[in-house]
């Protein structure tokens, strides 16, 4: 994760959907003489950003819970209340898929204007088998719509709803229904490429969570877990043992958590943007677990609870200034190790040939000043396999 391989002086030759070349401009000129020509003009080109967690799928914003934490309720505390994920569950349960998608567009075109090609987006604002099929629908509509690249991800585990909690028997009945009714209706409809669990203290239990990702596994999906996010429950340990294909958050894990992920493939996927917006002075271990081995990403966890934020490159101002992470580790983690955790890392996410043609051009004469100015908009043109996405107006 130390060397990002960055270059000066070239050129980069995309022929059909795919990165051809790069290398000196007058060899790619001589090489590509017809190819039409878009002039960078010094600036800094990169592999498109990949985010790898994102909830795009909600309904109305829930701003004033920020104003609530503000005044000492937790986190948690807003959601035994009936408040937090339960909220956004009870507003998404109420709309159509068209209102979903009219509400999820604009959305997703903030992230590609922040440089971001490739989005996992995640259900689980529904947590009803109508519902949460509802939310993938919206996801697959997305896909065809956008030039993004979506990955999507069934998240039916990231609450226990409220309709099955305080009744006997109602959490396992509850996974019951995840794994013998949801979990069938998605996988025939080939609706998600993975599967998700909050696995926390108050939600899903590692053993339901190893219930629920088991019978995921064996329906086809990959593996994701969302763990130790709050208070370390083995959640890391759990993502290595059953070979998730990440294991996001960890602002709480374990040493034994960071030993075992470092010496795993899951990868750590950190989401600082999440702990500064609930108020947290605690963030994830990033220099232990980069230091120990572990494959970092990291990702806005785009949501309307902890994270309602589309501008990627503020995710990697905190990971330098928060996380302590190098420019060049963080660039690494949004784009090599975000492709890794969507399984992609051979497709996307590198300026290499034979990779997908995503690029983000920013309005920056060194890479460095992608983290440096935060909170800016400096994204001045992303490219998805090979054509234009975003565009900004003023300076291509
Ligand atoms: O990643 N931790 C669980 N899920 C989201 C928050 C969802 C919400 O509050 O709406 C997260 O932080
Ligand atoms: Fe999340």
């Amino acid at each position: 994760m130390g060397d990002a391989g960055v270059v000066t002086g070239v050129s980069v030759a995309v022929v059909a959907d795919r990165i051809a070349a790069v290398g000196p401009p007058n060899e790619i000129d001589r090489a590509y003489p017809t190819a039409e020509r878009v002039d960078c003009a010094g600036r800094v080109l990169t592999p498109g950003f990949v985010d790898s967690h994102t909830h795009a799928i909600f309904g109305k914003p829930r701003y004033e819970e920020q104003e609530l934490r503000a005044s000492g309720l937790d986190y948690m505390e807003i959601a035994r209340r009936g408040g937090g994920i339960h909220a956004s569950v009870r507003d998404l349960r109420g709309r159509s898929e068209a209102d979903l998608l009219d509400l999820a567009l604009p959305r997703l075109r903030r992230l590609a204007a922040h440089g971001v090609t490739t989005v996992e987006v995640k259900s689980g604002y529904g947590l009803t088998p109508e519902d949460e099929l509802k939310s993938l629908r919206v996801i697959q509509r997305l896909a065809e719509i956008l030039p993004m690249r979506l990955i999507p991800t069934w998240l039916g585990a990231h609450e226990i709803p409220l309709e099955y909690r305080n009744v006997p028997e109602g959490r396992s009945e509850y996974v019951r229904l995840l794994v013998s009714t949801m979990l069938p209706g998605v996988a025939s409809g080939r609706l998600a490429r993975f599967a998700d669990v909050f696995c926390e203290p108050g939600v899903f239990t590692i053993d339901e969570t190893r219930t629920i990702l088991t019978a995921a596994r064996a329906a086809g999906l990959g593996l994701k877990l969302h763990a130790d996010e709050l208070r370390p429950s083995g959640g890391a340990e759990l993502a290595a043992e059953i070979g998730a294909t990440s294991a996001d958050h960890l602002a709480a894990i374990s040493e034994s958590g960071i030993r075992v992920l470092a010496a795993s493939t899951t990868v750590a996927t950190l989401l600082p943007g999440t702990m500064l917006f609930l108020g947290k002075e605690k963030q994830a271990p990033a220099r232990a677990l980069v230091d120990a081995g572990a494959a970092v990403a990291l990702a806005t966890d785009f949501n309307p609870g902890t994270s309602p934020t589309t501008n990627f490159p503020l995710i990697m101002t905190l990971g330098v200034s928060q996380l302590r992470l190098t420019v060049a580790e963080a660039m690494i983690a949004a784009t090599v190790n975000g492709a890794a955790a969507l399984s992609l890392a051979d497709q996307v996410g590198q300026i290499t040939p034979g990779f997908s043609a995503d690029l983000a051009l920013f309005d920056a004469r060194d890479v460095r000043e992608l983290p440096y100015w935060y909170g800016d908009q400096r994204c001045v043109g992303t490219w998805v396999r090979g054509r234009a996405c975003h565009q900004s107006t003023e300076t291509l």
